[in-house]
């Protein structure tokens, strides 16, 4: 079993910090690296600069003890942890998945990597990548036959990241199967969910199939959700009836999928094998186009009622956050705008946005003739609620007036 004392972790975002606090508590020297002096500066204060339950007082806690520091470089460790983002390049066709930030990390630990060290990804990779971070390494002249390499991708919840990142289920890819053993006890550390020992293959390949599972269930609620409206049935009714069935459960219908997980992944799926990968690809066109499809309602009503003053209720990608990364909410609100409709725009967990101008409640249902419900916020749901849009145009894409059956 390999001593471990000093881990290194790349990337301080929403799941590198986290990580490096937990680590740090935990009785490790973390060492955490982020090209982003911003982001450093804040860590290195006892601060933090990403919206994360209870993560303030333990980062504070651990950087005043001297368990965790940060650098805008990489140092030398024990343990290597990747945690860098893997967006998708936008052009022409499908996305493609970019994992240009864990190549340059990558790149960045070669020259620190040594014989018995972990290099461990946690990032959400497209099928392959822990072999290229093997192939990097050993292009930069590491002796990989002498280095664990895994992938364990992270399943958190923001929100709900510091407790699980210690009660989640984990899954640890190994290179080889030493790999994943030595991988999978380093875990067994910190974890109390079941550490799960498999290849990197299957580990990169399952954390794409949790996220594309969710978007296909949602795709299958979107897609009903047009078909009853063009039939004049309740979808929110004809769910919660359907979902008596014992083995049915059928999720809910909104404006689209948004975030940086479920919107994104599926595609690099779809970008290994587009040949076959034909319902995760329609399950992503399906979501994309209720946006369009709620767009296209909120401007029939609006031609219905010249001039009249849309209040857009909710723009984050989910109900009680601020986070509006990829949220259909916001795409909605933007394009209402750009079609030159007067929109009143609230975000109840938001005081100030860059591109839109923002309202209070109580400021848009003075005002609007009609309103469109996005998020199913707690604020919409409050009983009450629906008294307040008495003779107003109501669309209510998120079912947050949806009645129990
Ligand atoms: N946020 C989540 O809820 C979540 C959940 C599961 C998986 N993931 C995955 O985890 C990965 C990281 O996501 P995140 O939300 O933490 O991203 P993030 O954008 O919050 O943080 C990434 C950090 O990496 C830094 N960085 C970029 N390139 C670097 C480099 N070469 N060296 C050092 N630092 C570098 C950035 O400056 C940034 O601070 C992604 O693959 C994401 O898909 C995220």
């Amino acid at each position: 079993m390999v001593m471990i004392e000093q881990v290194c972790v790349v990337g301080l975002g929403y799941i590198g910090l986290p990580t490096a606090a937990l680590l740090a508590a935990s009785g490790f020297r973390v060492l955490g690296a982020d090209i982003d002096e911003r982001v450093v500066a804040t860590i290195n204060q006892g601060l933090i600069h990403i919206v994360e339950p209870d993560l303030d007082g333990i980062v504070h806690k651990v950087v005043a003890e001297g368990s965790l520091s940060a650098a805008t470089t990489a140092q030398p460790a024990d343990v290597f942890m990747l945690c860098v983002p893997t967006p998708f390049h936008d052009g022409e066709g499908d996305p493609q998945p970019n994992i240009d930030y864990v190549l340059a990390a990558t790149r960045a630990i070669a020259p620190l990597v040594r014989p018995g060290n972990l290099v461990i990804l946690e990032s959400t990779s497209p099928v392959g990548t822990t072999e290229r971070i093997a192939e990097e390494l050993q292009a930069a002249g590491v002796d990989i036959g002498q280095v664990h390499i895994a992938y364990c991708p992270e399943r958190v919840l923001p929100g709900k990241i510091l407790t699980e990142l210690v009660e989640n289920d984990r899954i640890v890819g190994g290179l080889t199967e030493a790999a994943a053993s030595a991988v999978g006890s380093f875990y067994r550390h910190f974890v109390r969910g079941r550490v799960l020992e498999t290849d990197a293959r299957t580990a990169e390949m399952c954390k794409l199939t949790e996220n594309s599972f969710r978007d296909l269930n949602i795709a299958f609620a979107n897609e009903l959700s047009v078909i009853c409206d063009n039939q004049d049935i309740d979808v929110w009714k004809l769910i919660a009836l359907a979902n008596c069935h014992p083995r049915v459960n059928i999720l809910q219908p909104g404006p689209g999928v948004g975030g940086h997980c479920i919107a994104v992944d599926p595609w690099f799926i779809v970008a290994r094998d587009p040949q076959n990968a034909r319902l995760i690809r329609q399950a992503r066109l399906v979501n994309d186009g209720k946006t369009d499809w709620v767009v296209a309602k909120v401007r029939e009503a609006a031609q219905a009622q010249q001039g009249a003053k849309i209040a857009c209720l909710g723009l984050a990608f989910k109900p009680d956050i601020d986070d509006l990364r990829e949220s259909p909410a916001m795409e909605v609100a933007l394009a209402l705008a750009e079609e030159g409709l007067e929109t009143l725009n609230v975000e109840p967990n938001l005081s100030q946005h860059p591109d839109l101008s923002l309202v209070t409640i109580d400021e848009a249902l003075e005002q609007a003739d009609i309103v469109v419900i996005l998020v199913r916020h707690r604020q919409f749901l409050d009983p009450g609620f629906s008294d307040r849009l008495a003779g107003k145009t109501v669309l209510d894409f998120c079912g947050a007036l949806a009645q129990p059956v």
